[in-house]
């Protein structure tokens, strides 16, 4: 009987797709994916420790499987993998009490993983890899993606920013950039085997410089892709503002295949602040800067991450973040209260000093005034036609799909005519806005599709 294995992924999309290669390597390696936890035999939590609260939830995790397995009779293997493996290693062991943890697989190992759990199996002791090193391959078309309609490609791995808060470049490395040839031809296999969206992905995509063709940056990387049959819209995540040039706005509004979307993170609107974040670049810069990207591209739509309560975090400095905000009137933004993390500048040298309630406030405020402009924004499209890109069925609603417009905003619609959902996937449908809340739209397809 094969072994079966169940990955379970927290964090970014970095980690999304770490688990992609992770589930292709077993695989590849004889396993079978698990349908629950009482039905695998192997574990893999796929960890990010960028916040606390992400952290705590592989603590969680392990304690349920512990209780499981005393109730079943039968342990999993349990295999940890992602940041908190890397930065913890060998002494998640010690914190997690001897063995009920058998692997630990670090940032940059994760090809190890199927050796590294065949030796578990047959040792007395965990098996621990997290070692570092520059090697930035993976082979093609191991990956199993997890989504039918949207591909995601690694062009950057690791940082070398250190921002005061991240703990990012202790746990993913120094940066290093993957061929544009590797690039290429992975987006042209994901093409090749259905992929209509593909998603460039790094810690900041846009210092994109190719190792194999020196006049290739990330602009130039876009056009590349741009040119790539089959594929219809390309996102990508994260750019740095610092890094956000003519040329690459002017990418980003002539490549038709590019998404008018920007996620942008802002962290603070206070020039003070991002000073002691060690962010590189002001306030005023960044509204300088999403005024020159909104003049060269009218419609474009932009989202932001904003960390509230960083250490010395004002009441006047937040009121600046909240200026700021009501200002640009984000799509969306990814709030976070502040949380120390080891290693990290700020963790060294700046007390967490906004109490819990405080931060608890400040979030509550800029939730509920994003809300408002969301609301706003979204209000405004009831009327227009939009091209949505489906990519799953509706949670909520049977006989209904979900998609993407080109500015990244949800929109559910009922399928026409009783169609089948699994029809629908992959479809870029014209689909009339009929109404809008505050994280999503409905509308109605009408019909023609969008090439
Ligand atoms: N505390 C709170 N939020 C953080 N982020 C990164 N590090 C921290 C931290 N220590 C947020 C930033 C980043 C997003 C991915 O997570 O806003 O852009």
């Amino acid at each position: 009987m094969p072994k079966k294995y169940r990955i379970e992924t927290f964090g970014c999309q970095m980690n999304v797709h770490d688990s992609e290669r992770m589930a292709g390597l077993l695989d590849r390696a004889g396993y079978e994916p698990a349908t629950s936890d009482r039905d695998a035999d192997v574990i893999v939590i796929n960890t990010c420790s960028v916040r606390e609260h992400a952290e705590a939830k592989l603590y969680t995790r392990l304690g349920q499987i512990r209780v499981l397995g005393q109730e079943t009779g039968k342990a999993p293997v349990v295999a940890v993998a992602g940041c908190v493996a890397q930065q913890e290693g060998h002494s998640l062991l010690a914190r997690t009490n001897g063995r009920v943890i058998d692997v630990v697989v670090g940032t940059q190992q994760v090809k190890m993983l199927p050796m590294l759990l065949d030796r578990a199996a047959h040792s007395a002791h965990s098996e621990v890899n997290t070692d570092s090193r520059d090697d930035v391959g993976f082979p093609l078309g191991v990956a199993r993606r997890s989504d039918p309609v949207k591909a995601y490609v690694t062009i950057i791995e690791g940082c070398n920013d250190h921002c005061a808060f991240c703990v990012v470049p202790h746990t993913r490395g120094h940066e290093r950039m993957r061929s544009k040839s590797d690039i290429l031809a992975e987006v042209q296999e994901a093409a090749d085997s259905g992929a209509r969206e593909v998603q460039l992905l790094g810690q900041i995509v846009n210092h994109y410089q190719a190792p194999d063709d020196h006049l290739c940056d990330f602009a130039e990387l876009l056009k590349r892709v741009n040119a790539i049959c089959g594929i219809e819209r390309i996102r990508f995540a994260s750019p740095h503002p610092r890094h956000t040039g003519i040329r690459l706005i002017e990418a980003i509004r002539d490549l038709p295949k590019v998404c008018k979307h920007i996620h942008l993170p802002l962290q603070s609107g206070s020039s003070r602040v991002l000073r002691t974040m060690r962010r590189r670049h002001t306030a005023e810069e960044y509204l300088k800067l999403v005024n020159r990207i909104r003049e060269a591209i009218p419609n474009v739509t932009l989202s932001t991450d904003i960390i509230i309560g960083f250490p010395g975090e004002t009441s006047e400095d937040f009121n600046q973040t909240l200026s700021l905000v009501e200002e640009v009137r984000y799509h969306s933004v990814f709030s976070f209260k502040y949380s120390v993390r080891p290693n990290t500048l700020a963790s060294q040298r700046l007390p967490d000093d906004i109490s819990a309630d405080e931060k608890t406030a400040r979030i509550v405020a800029l939730q509920s005034l994003q809300r408002k402009i969301q609301l706003e924004l979204h209000g405004q499209l009831v009327g227009t036609t939009l091209g949505v890109l489906v990519d799953q069925a509706s949670k909520r609603h049977d006989g209904e799909v979900a998609g993407r417009t080109t500015g990244n905003t949800i929109v559910n619609f009922p399928i026409p005519q009783g169609g089948k959902p699994e029809d629908w996937i992959g479809r870029t449908v014209r689909v009339t806005i009929k109404r809008a809340g505050p994280n999503s739209l409905r509308g109605e397809a009408m019909g023609t599709e969008v090439r």
